[in-house]
Parts: structure tokens; C-alpha cells; sequence
């Protein structure tokens, strides 16, 4: 979910709505906004679906005032309805509320607290854990507490996690947040002030943040900003800057920014190893990494935490850690690892990988490695994201804000980072000065390849027509081209919801070849290299039970074009890169199947880009 506020001078919904726009990411199943207004007091609404929907109503009934919160919904607790959407509304009489509150995160013990508000009198018109959080807040109000001392004291009754943003008719200009667990950055204008569960909302209005901590509660108004720690008291807060152009996140000549970021790949890439290379050594370099040579070569097992496409990330990066620098590597999914007792050891390297930097489930893995004691480090793409900022050391990928919510250029960053990272572990154990010259030549090559792949985009529209009619699919691929068929299939799922399922190429005649029919491609992952004459086999077993046959190929591999219905070429490549290539049309092949199906490609209904809650 998305919260934006802003005190200042000049009307708020405005601003708000454009700071929703750039949070939508976060969710979008409803949204809402309330303003403090001279006249009228406090005045909100709340809408089912996205923030266009906000935007049309406001259109018709605009909000005045130059003081409001707004947010964007990704429901947890209750069906996305105007009711549940945020703000929400705190007080014994709802028609003139004493507070409206908008919140990411859960509260656990919300129903207890529920419960003892009932008997108090309270009445609850929606289902959601942030209404309870408003009606205590209310609850202290009325006791005579100014919003700030409310807001504070209702945060130690809360059991959960939250990023909060409220504000009361009885202190107009006022807005009060506090975080614990769910990010809450403040925007510093000229007399003016913002806050935003993230800094891409602020963007547009001011270069100036300050990135609060948990346990954290802030006041702003249009000129003061307080900041007070739960423990530590009051607090001077560090003003950051960030330098993202706000132009990064505009669409261009592209109907859609998934396939913005698709076509943006040979420029991330060529960002993911810029400065990064160490020709003279064959090796690779990390400003970041705060580990020293002689630390590295102590390591002897690397274990990676994440989710979704990232944790698909890190499958290849197992591969790539294993084969050049012959260390064992595990991979984890965050939400899993978090509850586990995963042995760690003071010789093992702990990564977190995340695009967004904040998703709950791998910023919860961090925190455990971290409470045990172990060193933390991620592989992040936002730039002063939450995780990049709790982890002891990391890399960036520079890929650029990703707005659409299937991960396309940030997964290619990923895996170029990863590549880096093994190529660096392997050259201080027994990678050969030639294989390290060999690796970097291919990574550097990446970035034209790229280009050449997408020039076969009329060929994956070809190949989209073929799957659009198709209700299940099987991608398959074996090895390193095992994590891509894992990410083709979760990318077609995500926009086109399209049933699909990733396999080791070898596993599928143990099961789910059972699905195969003349309605059920499959997509093979299958360039040229190591285990092809078994791929063609198993291609042939799909054939003689009719099941219609996609590849990724080799460009001239006739014979397996030869085989199936058709190949998607990609250029010959280093074993270690080709899946980087592979990925690429299958990342056109889901975005053209979910355009003839008329799918809400950037939004896809039910996800959100990033998860804040576990
Ligand atoms: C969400 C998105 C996925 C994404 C995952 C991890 O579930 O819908 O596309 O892969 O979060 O996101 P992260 O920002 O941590 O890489």
C-alpha cells in the first residue's frame, strides 16, 4: 500500500494525487484521500479501484484544503470496497470524526483491541485492522491529547507492523506519522512538508528527505518537522538527498512500461557493470560490498534470501557461484528463512536480493540474520530503500525506478550483479585468469545481444498469437536455463493469467507431462550447449503426444527449429550469459499474450509491485 501526505501552502489534493500515481505500484485495488479544510473541517474520500477512480470523483467534488493523507490499497484485511479503502475514520460520532488515518502494515492483536473498543462504545464500519488504530487515536483525543502525544501513546498498545499518517480537525496544518516495520520517508519543501511510504512520491516536489526509523513518530507542519524515538526521545533528524530525475518514471514512445523496461535492458545492463569491471585482474570490483579480499577468500558458503522473481534471481546465482567459485550456495525463500532456524556461520555470506528494497517478507530475513549477529548484505535496486539501508553492505543495480509490476529489467540487473559477484569470489580461489577474460568479454558483450533480441519482438507476437488461445503452459528448461523457465512461466502467470508452470526439463516426464494435450504448449528454454541432444529428446516426447512446442533456440540450431513450432533465435553466447538472453523473449512472450488478452499489463489485478506486509 501507498500513503502520501503534504502540509503547505498551496491546495493538497494535488499534490497527493500525484504522489498516489507514483505509489500505485504498491497496490491499487482502492484508494482515498482527506483534507483539512476551513470551512468544512475535515472532508475525505474513499474509492474502490484505482486512483483514477479518486481522481474522476475529485474532479466532480474536489477536496479543499491545503493539509490532507492520501492512499493506495492492497487489501489484507477485508475485499477491496469503499469501505475498506483508507483513510480511515476515528471518533464516537463518524459524521464528524475526530481523526482520519491511512496505514501500511498489520496489526496482529487488531481484534483484542477491537473487542475492548466495541464495549467502549466505538462502531466499526469496516473490516480493517487500520480502523481500530484510528478509533484509539480518536480515543486519546478526546482525552485531551494533542495528535502527536496520541499518536504516540496508541503505538505502544499496537502489536504488528506500521507506517501511519494521520491527521485531526483539531489541529488544522498538522500531519503526525510514525513507523515501525513499514517504511515512512518526509519530504522537505519550502514551507512545506511531505511524507510518503516512499520517496519515489516525493520526487516530483523536493530533492530532501528524511528517511525515518522504527520506533520513530514525526510532526510536520507547512515549516517544523519533529521527530521523537519511542526510547531515545526527541531526535535530529538527517536530511538526505536523492537524485532520481523525476523523468525516469514517464512512459515515452512505450504503451506500457513493461515493455519500456524490456526495451530498456541493454542500457541496465550496460549500468549493472559500469565502473565494475577489473580487466587487468579478470575480476570485478564492489564500492559497496565493505568486505575486504582477505574476508571474501574466507567464506565458504553463500546463502541468498528473497521472493518471487528476485528469489528466481538468486537460483541462477547459485548456479554461478558453484561453478566459478566452487562454493556452496543456497537458496532461500525470505518468508521461509525468517521462521527457520537456518544454521549460518561466521564463514558464510548472507545476501538478501530485492528490486524494491522494501518487500516485508526479505526485509524480515535481514533483520533475523542480523539479530543473530551475521553481516548482512543485499542486492538492491532503490536507491536508499530500506533494505539498502539496514544491510551492512550491497550493491545497487542502477537499473532505474521499475514501475511495472512484473520485474523485467531489474531481474537481467540482478543476475549481471550476481555474475559479477561469483566471477569476483571465483578469481580469489581457482578461476583462471582465461575464464575470468572470458566471462567479462561475454558480460560486455550483453548489452548488444540484448538489442539484437529485441529486434525479434514481430517474431514473439507471432509466437503470442499460438499461446493466447492456450488455458495452461509448461516452460522447461534445464540447468542454468532452469531459473528462466521458472521466471517465463511466473511472468506469463502474473499479467496474462495464464496458468503456467516452470520445470527442469528432464523432471517433466515424472508428472506434468501428464498435461500434455494438443491446448497445452510447452516453451522450451534450449540453447545450444551441454545437455541439448537430451533437450531435443525430450522435445520429441511432447511431439508424439501433440502438445504444440515454443523454443528459445540458438540462432541457426535448424534442427531444433526444425522440431517444433516455432524457435525464438537468440545469439550465440557464453554458457553463463545465454540465460540472460533467454530470458528476454520470454519476457516479450508474457507481454504480448496478456496485450491480446486485454490484460492491465502494468497492474495486474491482485498483485502489488511490492509487498509491505509479510
Ligand atoms: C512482489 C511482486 C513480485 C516481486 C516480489 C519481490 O510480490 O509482485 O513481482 O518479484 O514482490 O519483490 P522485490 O522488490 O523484493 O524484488
Amino acid at each position: 500500500c501507498g500513503i502520501v501526505g503534504f502540509t503547505g501552502g498551496r491546495p493538497a489534493a494535488p499534490a497527493i494525487l500525484a504522489g498516489l500515481r507514483r505509489l500505485e505500484y504498491r497496490g491499487y485495488d482502492s484508494a482515498g484521500m482527506a483534507t483539512l479544510t476551513r470551512e468544512r473541517g475535515l472532508v475525505w474520500v474513499k474509492r474502490a479501484g484505482r486512483v483514477d477512480a479518486l481522481e474522476h470523483h475529485l474532479q466532480v467534488e474536489p477536496l479543499a484544503g491545503c493539509c490532507g493523507i492520501g492512499h493506495t490499497r492492497w487489501a489484507t484485511h477485508g475485499p477491496a470496497n469503499d469501505v475498506n479503502a483508507h483513510p480511515h475514520l476515528g471518533g464516537r460520532d463518524l459524521q464528524a470524526p475526530l481523526v482520519a488515518l491511512v496505514h501500511n502494515g498489520v496489526i496482529e492483536n487488531h481484534e483484542p483491541l477491537r473487542n475492548q473498543l466495541r464495549d467502549e462504545g466505538y462502531l466499526f464500519q469496516s473490516q480493517t485492522d487500520t480502523e481500530v488504530i484510528a478509533h484509539l487515536v480518536a480515543r486519546e483525543l478526546e482525552a485531551g491529547r494533542n495528535l502527536f502525544d496520541a499518536v504516540r501513546h496508541v503505538t505502544e498498545l499496537l502489536e504488528g507492523t506500521y507506517g501511519l499518517a494521520a491527521i485531526s480537525p483539531r489541529e488544522p496544518g498538522v500531519i503526525v506519522g510514525a513507523r515501525l516495520g513499514s517504511p515512512l520517508v518526509v519530504g522537505v519543501g519550502e514551507d512545506e512538508h511531505l511524507v510518503a511510504s516512499d520517496a519515489s512520491a516525493l520526487v516530483a516536489h523536493t530533492p530532501h528527505v528524511i528517511y525515518l526509523q522504527d520506533g520513530e513518530t514525526v510532526r510536520l507542519t507547512p515549516r517544523h518537522c519533529r521527530v521523537e524515538h519511542r526510547e531515545r526521545g526527541s531526535v535530529t533528524p538527517r536530511i538526505d538527498r536523492i537524485d532520481w530525475k523525476p523523468d525516469a518514471v514517464e512512459l515515452g514512445r512505450f504503451e506500457h512500461y513493461m515493455r519500456k523496461e524490456i526495451h530498456e535492458q541493454p542500457n541496465t545492463v550496460r549500468d549493472a557493470l559500469r565502473g565494475r569491471l577489473r580487466l587487468a585482474e579478470a575480476s570485478a570490483q564492489f564500492g559497496g560490498l565493505n568486505l575486504t579480499a582477505r574476508q571474501l577468500r574466507r567464506v565458504r558458503r553463500v546463502v541468498f534470501a528473497a521472493c518471487g522473481t528476485s528469489w528466481h534471481a538468486a537460483l541462477l546465482g547459485e548456479h554461478y557461484i558453484e561453478k566459478l567459485a566452487h562454493l556452496p550456495a543456497e537458496v532461500e525463500y525470505a518468508s521461509e528463512f525468517r521462521y527457520r532456524n537456518a544454521p549460518l556461520d561466521d564463514q558464510t555470506l548472507f545476501f538478501v536480493l530485492s528490486q524494491s528494497g522494501e518487500t516485508a517478507d526479505t526485509l524480515g530475513a535481514l533483520r533475523e540474520a542480523r539479530r543473530r549477529g551475521f553481516p548482512t548484505l543485499a542486492i538492491v535496486n532503490t536507491v536508499g530503500s530500506t533494505i539498502a539501508r539496514e544491510a551492512d553492505g550491497g550493491v545497487y543495480l542502477h537499473a532505474g525506478p521499475e514501475i511495472g509490476v512484473a520485474s523485467t529489467k531489474a531481474f537481467t540487473s540482478q543476475l549481471v550483479v550476481l555474475a559479477l559477484l561469483a566471477l569476483h569470489l571465483g578469481r580469489l580461489r581457482h578461476l583462471s585468469y582465461d575464464e575470468g577474460r572470458r566471462l567479462i568479454a561475454a558480460l560486455e558483450e550483453l548489452p548488444d545481444q540484448i538489442e539484437r533480441v529485441l529486434a525479434i519482438e514481430p517474431q514473439v507476437e507471432e509466437a503470442a498469437h499460438r499461446m493466447v488461445q492456450a488455458t495452461s503452459a509448461l516452460y522447461l528448461g534445464r540447468d542454468l536455463n532452469f531459473p528462466i523457465a521458472l521466471e517465463g512461466a511466473l511472468k506469463l502467470k502474473e499479467i496474462s493469467y495464464l496458468h503456467a508452470e516452470g520445470y527442469p526439463t528432464a523432471e517433466m516426464k515424472h508428472g506434468p507431462i501428464a498435461l500434455i494435450d494438443p491446448a497445452t504448449p510447452s516453451v522450451f528454454v534450449a540453447p545450444r550447449g551441454g545437455l541439448h541432444a537430451k533437450t531435443l529428446g525430450n522435445i520429441e516426447e511432447v511431439r508424439a503426444r501433440k502438445g504444440p512446442v515454443l523454443a528459445v533456440g540458438t540462432q541457426g540450431d535448424d534442427q531444433l527449429a526444425r522440431l517444433v513450432d516455432q524457435m525464438l533465435p537468440i545469439p550465440e553466447a557464453h554458457p553463463l550469459t545465454q540465460p540472460i538472453l533467454a530470458c528476454v523473449p520470454l519476457q516479450l512472450l508474457a507481454y504480448h499474450v496478456a496485450r491480446l488478452k486485454g490484460c492491465d499489463i502494468d497492474k495486474p489485478r491482485n498483485l502489488a509491485k511490492s509487498v509491505t506486509v509479510e
